[in-house]
């Protein structure tokens, strides 16, 4: 018995479209490493591709995942200290993620609500309310941080009125590649030639009075955006103190805070909010990645309940930045839902804070055995940096050579050799950084053991104990190799 109609047999007679060749879901699983580059090249990123194939990862193809670990074709294992830069909070496919979704589709529930109220997104939007501090009450939902970070500027903006729009952000800032969202990203890398905003100031990350500055001299400042911690500038954090300053410096001016917790929050950081460490509350806050479980693109703008009605809060504003297509569909509520209650019933946020500590420490200790090498090892819980000497001046020069026939992006960074060699040689996967080419980013899942920390570390050691010519000597011959 079919329980959908189809209209195949209302069409009996008329002319159909012939059908283009397709590929069926079975046979994308199926496909090899040199197919997929190729149709990568031909129809997804062929620069990227580039920089793939220079750090040998084009090989890879991954054929399933489960907790801390990739599992490839050959049933490699790969440790994921990557983490998808901070999206996989619960682990590679979660059993309790899988089973709701599995049981959310079984029962056939709705995704698409726009005509009726939706209870997922009702019960998603309080519970956000619930793990949020003060009165971020006001729940906006999307499916991806720059959505997040645009509803985020705009609900600010429409709050503070034309007269004060003016958006303080930092340098080495990232809140996403959408237009608005780029406009307060930093570098060159990313905003190109774009027309962007231009009711923008930028100030230096963590200093106060760069802020202060810029408030008392523009009266027309009315938002200042901020990463809680900076992911794509190197793993940075603010000054002790800091947050308490700018908060009592927006509020002294009435500048709205938005505080960007795409990537560090959901627990990240051993709190559920990185603000949460100075006791602070922002007035709009975003987060995406790990809402989704690791398994469906989810992201939400929560606002102080006054900042919210002020924007929105009358049937006539209701739909100026009312929900998207996707926003707040079904599976992906359900979704988010379970990764908010696994975070607490399976004691993930402490658990990020007690294994970064111990993932710290004994970074540290590296740090100590290759003092040429390593040159700082920062962050808060399993957001961690590990940051090499450049030694892009005292490499000598035919290895200079050498590596910039490779690439001239890798040339000085230890970053590219040593990611590329613990994949290759360790089975280890860690994440680069966009804006600082010296630094290894670690953004594990929060369900990492002691024992998956020490996996990686003493890879590293090992792979660091070859010393820096011989780690970029096999990269040249693993590179040759192809
Ligand atoms: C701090 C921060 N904000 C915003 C974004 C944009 O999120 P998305 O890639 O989901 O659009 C990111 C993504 O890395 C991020 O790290």
């Amino acid at each position: 018995m079919t329980l959908v109609d189809t209209p195949a047999d209302d069409a009996k007679g008329a002319t159909a479209p012939a059908k283009p060749e397709l590929i069926s879901v079975e046979q994308a699983k199926t496909l090899d490493a040199a197919t997929v580059a190729d149709l990568f090249t031909r129809h997804l990123n062929p620069g990227q591709l580039h920089f793939m194939k220079l750090l040998g990862f084009d090989k890879v193809i991954i054929d399933r995942a489960e907790g801390m670990h990739y599992i490839d074709r050959d049933g490699r294992r790969i440790l994921d200290f990557f983490g998808g830069f901070g999206s996989l909070a619960p682990g590679h496919n979660h059993p309790r993620i899988l089973a709701v979704r599995k049981k959310f589709a079984n029962e056939r529930r709705h995704e698409i609500a726009m005509a009726f109220l939706s209870q997922y997104a009702a019960a998603l939007a309080s519970n956000l309310a619930a793990v949020s501090p003060g009165d971020l009450d006001m729940v906006f939902l999307g499916s991806s941080g720059s959505e997040a970070m645009e509803a985020a500027i705009k609900v600010a903006e429409q709050a503070q009125g034309p007269k004060r729009s003016k958006i303080v952000y930092a340098e080495n800032s990232f809140h996403g590649k959408t237009k608005g969202a780029l406009s307060i990203t930093d570098g060159p890398l990313y905003r190109s030639d774009f027309a962007l905003l231009d009711n923008i100031v930028r100030v230096p990350f963590g200093d106060i009075d760069a802020i202060r500055c810029a408030i008392e001299a523009d009266p027309e400042i009315g938002i200042v955006v901020l990463e809680t911690i900076q992911g794509g500038g190197g793993i940075v954090e603010a000054p002790a103190g800091y947050w308490r300053a700018l908060r009592a410096l927006c509020d002294e001016h009435e500048v709205l805070w938005i505080a960007d917790e795409v990537q560090c929050g959901l627990g990240r950081t051993g709190k559920f909010y990185a603000f949460e460490h100075e006791g602070v509350v922002p007035d709009v806050t975003a987060l995406a990645k790990s809402l989704g479980g690791g398994k469906c693109a989810m992201g939400a703008m929560i606002a102080r309940r006054d900042v919210y009605m002020k924007a929105y809060g009358q049937p006539k504003t209701a739909l100026i930045h009312g929900p998207a297509t996707f926003g707040g569909i079904g599976e992906a509520c359900c979704t988010a839902i379970e990764m908010l209650n696994i975070l607490y019933d399976e004691r993930l946020i402490e658990n990020a804070a007690r294994q970064g500590d111990y993932l710290i420490k004994r970074l540290n200790a590296l740090k100590q055995k290759y003092p040429k090498i390593i040159k700082d090892v920062r962050g808060r819980g399993l957001m961690v940096g590990l940051e090499f000497q450049d030694f892009s001046s005292t490499m000598p020069f035919g290895v200079k050579q050498l590596v910039s026939v490779l690439d001239d992006k890798l040339k000085g960074s230890l970053c590219g050799f040593v990611g590329s060699l613990l994949l290759a040689d360790y089975n280890v996967l860690v994440a680069f950084t966009e804006y600082n080419r010296n630094v290894i980013r670690l953004e594990p899942p929060l369900i990492v053991r002691k024992t998956d920390i020490d996996t990686f570390v003493d890879a590293l050691d090992a792979l660091l104990a070859r010393g820096i010519l011989r780690i970029v000597r096999d990269f040249i011959k693993r590179h040759a190799k192809g």
